[in-house]
């Protein structure tokens, strides 16, 4: 197998980033994270969540920041759906791809969506009518793929189990996530190379947490297995609510300089992603968890200081 010369990043930050923080972010905050992630090159941004406000009161404010935004032609504003209520209010608010989030553990399906795996599949069946109807795009993702906070191991048969039940829901695009991060390469390859004997794997992706600090050689692992989609989250933020302990998606910068590095192409300025992750860090303060971010800003500020030393 050939690795992949070109990759999409779904930049997941103003959400999956976004959504575990306490304090609540301004309205305005989310959308000039967006705008910039935009202007970096994104063709896949997930800007919000319509779900619960109780559950996640963070993303209480996903219309109006879908209202805000500057929207550039051939990037697709996702948004995730867990029901009808909420695939309406993605719709409205002008969606371009709805998302349907399941898991392959029960007990995490029970923790993060208050039901069971069969039941969410039975509350996803009219969200998933609905979006074809409507010509949306539909993406399933697919938590816990590689363990789960409350039952441990996850056998790669219930992760197949789901990416079949997705499949047959009509999902143009499947995230095999890694909620907690636990996941290394070998076990990753299994699982992809299962997940693609039932879905095409040039439409399914790898949504890696970095928990365990295994987010870039899983990628790497994924990459060698033909996967070419991959989620991931400026300055590292995030975790989830519900996966106590979980820390951010792996960085988006991170990324970006790895697969560069590779000669593998992406159309997305790494430049402009560290500015971004500057600014989302300052912020909410909080400290930014990308590697070649801090790298980058550390060795332009000494530039800077030491061309104002000359002058
Ligand atoms: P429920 O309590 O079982 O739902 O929650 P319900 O249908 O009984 O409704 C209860 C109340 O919620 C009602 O309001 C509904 O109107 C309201 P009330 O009558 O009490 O005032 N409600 C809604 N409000 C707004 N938007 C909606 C909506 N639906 C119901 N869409 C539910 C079930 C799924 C709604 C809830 O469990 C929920 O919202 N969960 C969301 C959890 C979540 O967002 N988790 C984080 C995202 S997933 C993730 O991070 C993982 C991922 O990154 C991949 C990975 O890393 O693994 C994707
Ligand atoms: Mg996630």
């Amino acid at each position: 197998m050939t690795m992949p010369n070109y990759v999409k990043i779904v930049e997941v930050g103003p959400r999956d980033g976004l959504q575990n923080e306490k304090a609540m972010v301004p309205t305005e905050v989310k959308v000039a994270l967006i705008n910039q992630l935009t202007d970096a090159g994104f063709v896949n941004i997930e800007a919000a969540s319509f779900v619960s406000p109780k559950w996640v009161p963070q993303m209480a404010d996903g219309a109006d920041v879908m209202a805000r935004i500057q929207r550039r032609a051939g990037t697709l504003y996702s948004a995730l759906t867990p029901n009808l209520k909420g695939f309406e209010g993605a719709i409205a608010a002008g969606a371009d791809e709805v998302v349907i989030f399941g898991a392959a553990s029960e007990a995490f399906s029970q923790k993060n969506i208050n039901c069971s795996i069969a039941e969410s599949i039975a509350r996803f069946a009219p969200v998933a009518a609905a979006a074809k109807e409507r010509g949306v795009r539909l993406r399933g993702s697919i938590s816990c793929a590689l363990g789960c906070p409350y039952q441990g191991e996850v056998p790669v048969s219930a992760v197949v189990d789901v990416v079949r039940r997705m499949r047959e829901l009509g999902c143009d695009e499947i995230d095999i996530a890694d909620t907690i991060g636990v996941g290394t390469p070998v076990r990753v390859q299994e699982v992809m190379r299962a997940a693609a004997a039932e879905f095409a794997l040039d439409r399914l992706s790898g949504h890696f947490h970095d928990t365990y600090g295994q987010a870039l050689s899983n990628i790497l692992a994924s990459l060698e297995v033909g996967v070419a989609i991959f989620h991931a989250s400026v300055a590292g933020l995030g975790g989830c609510p519900y996966a106590k302990g979980a820390t951010g998606n792996v960085a988006t910068e991170d990324v970006l300089y790895m697969l560069h590095g590779m000669g593998i192409h992406t159309g997305i300025d790494l430049e402009a992603v560290v500015r971004t992750g500057d600014y989302i860090s300052q912020a909410i303060g909080r400290a930014n968890s990308s590697r070649v971010g801090r790298a980058l800003l550390t060795k332009w500020a000494a530039a800077s200081d030491a061309a104002t030393a000359c002058v």
